[in-house]
């Protein structure tokens, strides 16, 4: 098994190395042009429909695992007051870092291992952030949980948009895509060498990366040690990499994504 330690450390060198493959998709272009907008926003209508049901007008948020910051500058259209993105890629952050230079609505970027965040980290947040594509890269759930919460003031919410545990019993790249072939009880995490991509492709050049394999009642079972649940909604569309779309309007059709909403207890 990936102790805490190995695993994010692998994980941070893997971000890193695939941080060039995604500074040279057109969605990079794009979001240079985009941030630079008064009033920007990349998230989905199922996003934007949750935060704005929270009324953020005023508040503060903390995005854990904010990439290249896209999400962190998307919340100033919601009338956040400040928003801090956390993440342990430095190539990540740099670039969060340089759209931060030229994007309208400035945010704040900290780079640091979510597990291992230095003592005089902001705290007393409204709301902390967790989307798509997270909570897989972390070891221990139950400890990045316990984490989240002292990041955020009492009563402090969570909100998370993921993709579905079930979602994991697939391959999309096997030669029958729609036939379960991981368990879903599988408790060791996929350890790959690929660079870490959200287009399809399996670029070489990478290194190893500690995915791990939670079924939901792992997550909700992790939160529960500090948060009280509020919210949970499956949806039926796809929120990850564009090769999982092949799951989307089928007839006998999954859940492929939730929203899950909790108050700090
Ligand atoms: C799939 S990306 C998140 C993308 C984001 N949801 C979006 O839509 O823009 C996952 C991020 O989690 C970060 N991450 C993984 N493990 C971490 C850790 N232990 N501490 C902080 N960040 C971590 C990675 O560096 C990566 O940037």
């Amino acid at each position: 098994m990936s102790d805490t330690k190995t695993a994010t450390e692998a994980n941070r060198q893997a971000w890193n190395l695939s941080a060039e493959h995604h500074r040279k998709s057109p969605l990079w272009a794009a979001l240079q042009n985009d941030v630079q907008r008064p009033v920007f926003s990349c998230f989905d209508a199922t996003m934007t429909e949750a935060l704005n049901a929270l009324d953020l007008r005023g508040k503060s948020v903390v995005q854990i695992g904010c990439n290249n910051g896209r999400e962190v500058f998307s919340l100033a259209s919601f009338g956040v007051k400040t928003a801090l993105g956390i993440d342990q890629s430095e190539n990540f952050i740099e670039q969060a870092q340089e759209l931060n230079r030229i994007a309208a609505q400035k945010a704040e970027f900290l780079c640091a291992d979510i597990y291992t965040l230095p003592h005089d980290t902001a705290k007393g947040f409204d709301l902390a952030l967790i989307t798509i594509g997270v909570l897989n890269w972390m070891p221990d759930l139950p400890r990045f949980f316990e984490i989240v919460a002292d990041l955020l003031a009492p009563n402090g919410q969570l909100l998370i948009y993921e993709t579905h545990p079930v979602l994991e019993i697939f391959d999309p790249a096997s030669d029958d895509p729609y036939r379960p072939s991981i368990s879903y009880f599988r408790d060791k995490p996929f350890i790959e060498e690929e660079l870490i991509t959200y287009d399809g492709t399996t670029p070489e050049g990478g290194v190893e990366s500690h995915w791990f394999i939670y079924k939901m009642s792992d997550i909700i079972t992790a939160l529960l040690g500090n948060f009280t649940l509020t919210g949970f909604t499956e949806y039926p569309h796809c929120n990850r990499e564009v090769d999982y779309e092949i799951y989307e309007n089928r007839a006998a059709q999954l859940p492929l994504c939730y929203t899950l909403s909790a108050v700090k207890s």
